[in-house]
Formats: C-alpha cells, sequence, structure tokens
C-alpha cells in the first residue's frame, strides 16, 4: 500500500484528533485511533465512525475530550461495558479502554480484564480491522499493525487475528461480519477462516436476531450481494438464519422437462436490481418475490412445472419471515408484500396485451409503487437468450410508456372514486350497506375499464343508470 507517513498525518491533522491527543497527553494515556476508520482511511472510504482505545482509563478520557469539545456535544457512558460514547458534529467517537475479553460459551457477554494494547488488537475480529495509529504527540500517526492488515487489504483478504474457532467462538456474530465484509469490499474470506465459519456456524444460534438481520441488510445492500449470500450459503449459515431462502435451491427434471434454479434466479435479481436501486426494501422484494415457488410447485403432465399463485402465498408468507428475523413489521413489510404479489402482473400484462384497461387496473392496484414494480420486473428477467431479453425489455419500455400516458389522462395511480359512498347515500337516501357498495364497485370498474371518464360529472350519470337497473330510485334529479 503506497500511503506515504506525511499522508497518514496529514489526513489525522485534523481538530478531532489533535484535541483527543491533547488530552491523551495531558492524562499521560497511551491512546490509538483503531478498527474500522483505520481499514476505511486506507481504502479511501471516508467515515465518521471514531473508534478510540486506550491503555487504562478508556471513559475519563472520554470525559476530558467531551470538556474540551465544548458545544455541540453529547456524552453517553456505559459503565458496565467500560465504554462511552461522544457524539460531535458529524463524528461518533467510541472510547475504550484496553482490554483482554473472553466470552461464555452460552453467552455474547463478555468477561473483560483490562490488558495491553496488543491484547486489545487479537481479540479484535479481522486483521484488517486491528490496525492502529498512535494518537499520542511524540509517537502521533505511527501504524500499529502486529498482524499484516495493510498487506491483507491489498491482497483483498478477510482473516483472523487469532486462530479463528477462538475469534469467533469469542462473538459468533463475526461470522457474518465476515460474510459482509467479503461482500462490501469485494474481498476473500482467508481459506483456514472460512473452513472455521463452517465448523462453527451452529453458535450463530446465540447470537440475537436483530443484529444478524443488521448484518444481513449490509450484505443485501453491498453492490453485487450474490456474493455475499453465496458464501452465506457455502458456510451453511444461511441454512440457519434463513432456511426459506436455501429452500430454493436445486433444479428437477421430469420427462425431460427441467425449471430453473430459483435460488440462482434470484441472486441475479438481486444483483440486477441492486444496479439500479439502493432501497433496502425493494432489494428484500427482488430476494423474496419467488419465495413460495418450493411450497407451490406442482407437475402438471400437461403445463410441466407450475408454480401456481406463489406470488400470493409469498405475500403471506413475509410476515413470518419478517417477525423471526426481527425486520420491521410495519409499512417496510407491506410495501414488500405488494411487490411480492404484483410481480407478475406487468409480465402478465406483457404477454396478453396492452390494453388501456390492464394498464389502468395496474395503475390502481400499485399506486406510488408502480414506479419500483417495474424496475422489479425488469431486474427479474434473467434468460440467457439475449433476443429473448431484448425482446422483454422492449415490451417493458412499451408498458412504461403507457403507464405515463395512461396516467397522464386518467390520473388512477392514487384513484379516489369521483363520486364517493356518502353522495350515493345522499342521493338516494340510503343509509351504508349492500348497495352502496354495489355502486360505488360499478363506478370504479367503470372507470378502470375506460367505460367512463375518471371524472365526477360522467360518473354521477353512470351511477344513476346503473341505480336503474337496480329499481333505485333518487330522492331528487339535479
Ligand atoms: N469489532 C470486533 N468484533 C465485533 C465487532 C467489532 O472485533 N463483533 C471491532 C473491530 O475492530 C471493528 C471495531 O470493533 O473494526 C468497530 O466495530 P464496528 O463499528 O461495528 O464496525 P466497523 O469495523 O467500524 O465497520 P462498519 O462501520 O462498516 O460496521
Amino acid at each position: 500500500m503506497d500511503i506515504s507517513q506525511e499522508e497518514i498525518q496529514a489526513h489525522l491533522d485534523k481538530h478531532i484528533f489533535r484535541l483527543i491527543s491533547r488530552a491523551a497527553d495531558e492524562m499521560k494515556l497511551e491512546c490509538y485511533l483503531i478498527g474500522g476508520y483505520v481499514r476505511d482511511f486506507f481504502l479511501y472510504r471516508p467515515s465518521n465512525d471514531i473508534d478510540v482505545v486506550a491503555i487504562g482509563k478508556g471513559i475519563e478520557l472520554a470525559e476530558s475530550v467531551a470538556g474540551k469539545l465544548g458545544r455541540n456535544t453529547s456524552l453517553t457512558v456505559f459503565k458496565n461495558f467500560g465504554t462511552a460514547q461522544i457524539k460531535h458534529k458529524e463524528y461518533e467517537i467510541e472510547f475504550v479502554g484496553a482490554r483482554k475479553e473472553s466470552y461464555r460459551n452460552d453467552s455474547r457477554k463478555p468477561i473483560v480484564e483490562d490488558g495491553s494494547m496488543e491484547d486489545d488488537q487479537k481479540r479484535r475480529d479481522f486483521t484488517i480491522n486491528a490496525m492502529a495509529f498512535c494518537l499520542n504527540g511524540g509517537r502521533f500517526g505511527e501504524l500499529l499493525d502486529p498482524f499484516n492488515g495493510l498487506q491483507d487489504l491489498e491482497d483483498l483478504i478477510i482473516r483472523t487475528p487469532l486462530n479463528p474457532d477462538i475469534t469467533f467462538s469469542d462473538d459468533p456474530l463475526r461470522m457474518m461480519r465476515a460474510v459482509r465484509f467479503a461482500s462490501q469490499l469485494g474481498f476473500d474470506i482467508y481459506p483456514d477462516t472460512f473452513d472455521a465459519i463452517k465448523r462453527n456456524r451452529e453458535r450463530i444460534n446465540i447470537v440475537s436476531m436483530e443484529r444478524v438481520a443488521d448484518e444481513l441488510n449490509k450484505i443485501i445492500l453491498s453492490p453485487k450481494p450474490s456474493v455475499g449470500f453465496i458464501l452465506l450459503e457455502k458456510t451453511g449459515l444461511l441454512d440457519i438464519i434463513f432456511p426459506e431462502f436455501t429452500a430454493l435451491k436445486g433444479a428437477e427434471t421430469k420427462d425431460g422437462v427441467g425449471h430453473k434454479d430459483n435460488f440462482y434466479h434470484t441472486l441475479i435479481v438481486l444483483d440486477n436490481i441492486a444496479k439500479q436501486t439502493d432501497d433496502l426494501w425493494l432489494r428484500w422484494a427482488a430476494i423474496l418475490h419467488d419465495i413460495a415457488k418450493p411450497v407451490t410447485k406442482r407437475w402438471d403432465p400437461k403445463l410441466g412445472w407450475t408454480f401456481h399463485n406463489h406470488n400470493f402465498i409469498g405475500e403471506k408468507m413475509i410476515p413470518r419471515i419478517f417477525q423471526r428475523m426481527k425486520l420491521p413489521q410495519n409499512e417496510k413489510m407491506k410495501f414488500v408484500q405488494k411487490i411480492v404479489s404484483l410481480h407478475m402482473r406487468p409480465m402478465q400484462l406483457v404477454e396478453d396485451e396492452v390494453t388501456d384497461s390492464a394498464v389502468r387496473r395496474l395503475l390502481y392496484d400499485s399506486g406510488n409503487d408502480i414506479d419500483d414494480l417495474m424496475t422489479l420486473c425488469e431486474a427479474d428477467i434473467t434468460s440467457k437468450n439475449q433476443e429473448k431479453v431484448k425482446r422483454f425489455m422492449n415490451n417493458f419500455r412499451i408498458v412504461r410508456r403507457k403507464l405515463l400516458e395512461i396516467e397522464e389522462k386518467d390520473r388512477v395511480r392514487n384513484f379516489q372514486p369521483p363520486v364517493d359512498g356518502n353522495e350515493i347515500m345522499e342521493v338516494f337516501g340510503l343509509s351504508q350497506g349492500r348497495e352502496v357498495g354495489l355502486l360505488k364497485a360499478a363506478i370504479k370498474e367503470a372507470i378502470l375499464d375506460g367505460i367512463i371518464p375518471n371524472e365526477h360529472d360522467a360518473a354521477y350519470l353512470y351511477m344513476l343508470e346503473k341505480a336503474k337497473e337496480m329499481n333505485l330510485k333518487p330522492l331528487k334529479i339535479d
């Protein structure tokens, strides 16, 4: 890595680091910048998350730094963990005393003792995260890299500083972190580290699902998420944390008719969509769009393999998956459900005929999520036949154009019926009930079918007509 000492010095020559340096020197404490910030400095990735280790009193150092920073500074002390956090402007700074720690077999809670810098570094997860810059005056910017993290950064390798069985049994979440860094940074997991993940995979069960899901979400947000998912699958972690996904694996053949392997298909869809959007929930919709294929798969001698209703069954499976994975059970989940349930519609529309009324119905059912739905549908085209891909993409372009045209004309995207239930009740002197519902539905259908325009007067006249068929008389005619 050809970064000179001058460049390091220049980078660290910021008010915040000089101030920590001064506080540590005054307290005669050895003090280091460590972890992700140092790694990201060498990767030219800007970061505002700063981890500081002091040999000895981490909390006292944080208190002194907070005092010196003055206004716009918040300090939170976690006495039980021996850590403190400062928030100041764009920075989040964690302070900790160097420590030796070990974890009991049945829990993530560490037994912590004071330790040397070397003790602290070797108890960290990966060599690339164990590098430290000294912040003390005389040694400002000196790199401490006892496990050759810099070399591993250059070689694009994720490797534990210690025997990986020890590192992972200290904190099994690190197995997920290894995969996450590999996926985020495009690194390889070193073979003995990889083998240890395979061996220790069951220990992921002692980690809270919230923390596992947090890492999984970071994998999903990485530039090419399939890298992470394939590693999760190969190490056996995926089967433990997300068995519905590994159930997609495999391609069966009967009477010479095969179906695609939906696991790899889904990963291609996910990589495709990752090029178009950073929206975590749209990426989740890609992951889950075919999740019900294994449970809906049937062999039909006439039709071959079918996955009837897999979109609707998939929609229904999502709440249980989200609940188990401690993902939010709110409008984000509803969005994922909606996209999954509608994901076949644009393709059906292309296969049948792009009629105005089909386009109107799609707009009505998808509302403001229509663009996201189209993004997923385009990502879902994974055929190896380039001709076919070209044809589908072209058809989707037609659908998109039609969607714009119809929306411009008919405004059905956030459709509110131009004659509502109250007006119907008033005109016919009805109270809420079946007849009002029927009239409302008839108006909606007529607008979506293009029989009448989406306007009040046309809808009103149509309502009178329909009411006549139902032997309903208006109280008075305007
Ligand atoms: N660390 C560790 N084991 C963990 C979590 C963190 O050893 N399970 C150490 C690593 O040295 C890591 C540092 O604590 O670099 C800070 O952790 P964190 O802020 O969670 O991650 P970063 O490495 O900073 O990466 P990112 O900000 O991308 O999460």
